[in-house]
């Protein structure tokens, strides 16, 4: 949902597409020309701008640079004809979160406006390490001495152009962090873009990072400006860096090195200014020996680093989290305001949350969705795994279970025993699980995270048929 100001001298652009996306939950407000279209945007804020390039009065160009005047941070789409595209392109160079060819197919649109509305989101959120309740945005909470380090390094580096890297396991506020460095730096009115070499396919990456020239390939109809050169003055995060394949990480430390890259199939050398933040969650160490991630820009990102803590090293911050989650979720549900009990409490603090900050936040948002009432019980926290407590409890009874095996395999100087034992425990593990899924396959699958096929395999081997059948008669 966002607020969308479109500028167009084509009354019936402006009226379907207002027609549209209305539908689509966004407040639009349409403009005629761009006059009218700076004026909208200096009274009222908007999270994103689409305008036409090629409108009578002030040239397109001119009043791109005008909207980014009085707002830096609002994405820009720009809309283009046949044959006017140069403009569009050198619009992009400017800054322009991208371009689409008149008439525009809805879905597409759709798919953009989606896209830049996050950026916008991202951008404007500011993230803080503001005490105070009331401050707008985001905040990164706790207090606990490593979380402490963090705020000092960060106070220390955030306004330099200084590359950070940020490390630590999954949900431990790595994206946070980043985006509070940028809250932080000088560079806090220009772009920030966020690119995560996990999601995007190689190919793809490379053109994203570096853009290309017309021709590089079969596909590349017009030079395309990539994520580089669009963020130039600002700072970009390259997010999950440990997925980026070795081509690639080449050419960032390139630019890391001496601020310059090429196109794909260009040879022109394009300087950029931007800062980079990095992340990653992975252990770059064992993927430089496994020859998966080069050693020289692990050095070169290397220069501060800051590491985010595991939740399980940082419990005494655990109140003071669950306290602003649920404020946050009371807001998001429109609940009454609700409590945690105690005993839920206790529980909160002795698990040692393997998915970190990002499962307390989720298992707080469930408990507030499922509870009745405004005080939340022990039973409205579901935890993903058992409690360490019930965890150990099952260690010792499997090996009991083992050890006997062993010795009855000992007994009968069995050669097999490995292979034996695996399938033993293989079925009994399917076995049960169906039992207690009252043969729901696509339950069974969930919970034992294998695929479909595989369990159907398993349950051909081992002969489990009847147990379905069983149960579901
Ligand atoms: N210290 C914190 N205070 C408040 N919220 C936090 C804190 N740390 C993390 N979060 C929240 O937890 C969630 C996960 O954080 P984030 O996405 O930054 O993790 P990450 O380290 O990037 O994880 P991944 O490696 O899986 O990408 C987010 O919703 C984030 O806002
Ligand atoms: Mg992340």
């Amino acid at each position: 949902m966002g607020k969308i100001l479109i500028v167009d001298d084509e009354k019936n652009v402006l009226s379907s597409f207002k027609k549209v996306f209305s539908q689509e939950g966004h407040t639009i407000v349409a403009a005629g020309n761009a006059e009218e279209g700076l004026s909208c945007a200096q009274k009222d804020a908007f999270d994103l701008l689409i305008m036409d390039i090629r409108m009578p009065g002030i040239s397109g160009l001119e009043a791109f640079s005008r909207f980014k005047e009085i707002d830096s941070k609002m994405p820009i789409i720009i809309m283009t004809a046949y044959g006017t595209t140069e403009t569009a392109i050198e619009a992009m160079q400017k800054g322009a979160f991208d371009y689409v060819l008149k008439p525009f197919e809805v879905l597409k649109m759709k798919e953009l406006i989606e896209k830049a509305l996050a950026a916008s989101r991202i951008m404007k959120t500011e993230v803080s390490f503001d005490t105070n309740e009331q401050a707008d945005g985001e905040r990164i909470i706790g207090f606990s001495s490593p979380m402490q380090e963090i705020y000092k390094t960060i106070g220390q580096v955030a306004s330099s152009d200084v590359t950070v890297f940020l490390r630590g396991e999954s949900g431990t506020g790595k994206e946070l962090i980043a985006r509070a460095i940028y809250s932080h730096s000088n560079r806090k009115n220009k772009p920030f873009l966020v690119i995560n070499s996990a999601a995007i396919p190689e190919t793809l990456l490379e053109s994203e990072l570096f853009g290309y020239e017309k021709g590089a390939f079969t596909d590349a109809r017009e030079r395309r400006i990539g994520k580089l050169e669009q963020c130039n003055g600002g700072t970009i995060f390259l997010d999950e860096i440990g997925d980026m394949p070795v081509s690639i990480q080449t050419k960032i430390l390139r630019v890391l090195e001496d601020k310059s890259f090429e196109r794909l199939g260009g040879n022109k050398t394009i300087t950029v200014d931007v800062r980079l933040i990095t992340a990653t969650n992975k252990n770059l160490e064992t993927l430089i020996k496994e020859g998966k991630f080069r050693e020289d820009l692990y050095y070169r990102l290397n220069v501060v680093t800051v590491k985010l803590p595991p939740l399980r090293e940082r419990k005494d911050d655990i109140p003071q989290l669950v306290e602003y989650f649920l404020n946050k979720y009371n807001k998001e549900l429109k609940k009454e305001f609700a409590k945690m009990s105690p005993e839920a409490l206790a529980i909160l603090e002795q698990y040692d949350w393997p998915g970190n900050v990002r499962e307390l936040e989720n298992v707080i948002k469930k408990a507030l969705l499922f509870a009745k009432g405004n005080v939340l019980l022990s039973e409205n926290i579901l935890l993903q795994e058992k409690t360490p407590e019930k965890q150990k409890g099952q260690v010792a009874h499997l090996q009991e279970l083992l050890a006997g095996l062993v010795k009855k395999g000992l007994a009968s100087r069995s050669s097999g025993l490995y292979k034996d034992v695996i399938e033993e425990v293989e079925r009994t593990l399917i076995l049960e699980t169906l039992k207690q899924v009252n043969g729901n396959q696509s339950e069974a699958v969930k919970i034992l995270g294998i695929s479909r096929p595989t369990l159907k395999d398993k349950i051909d081997k081992f002969g489990l048929r009847k147990v379905i059948s069983l149960q579901e008669s």
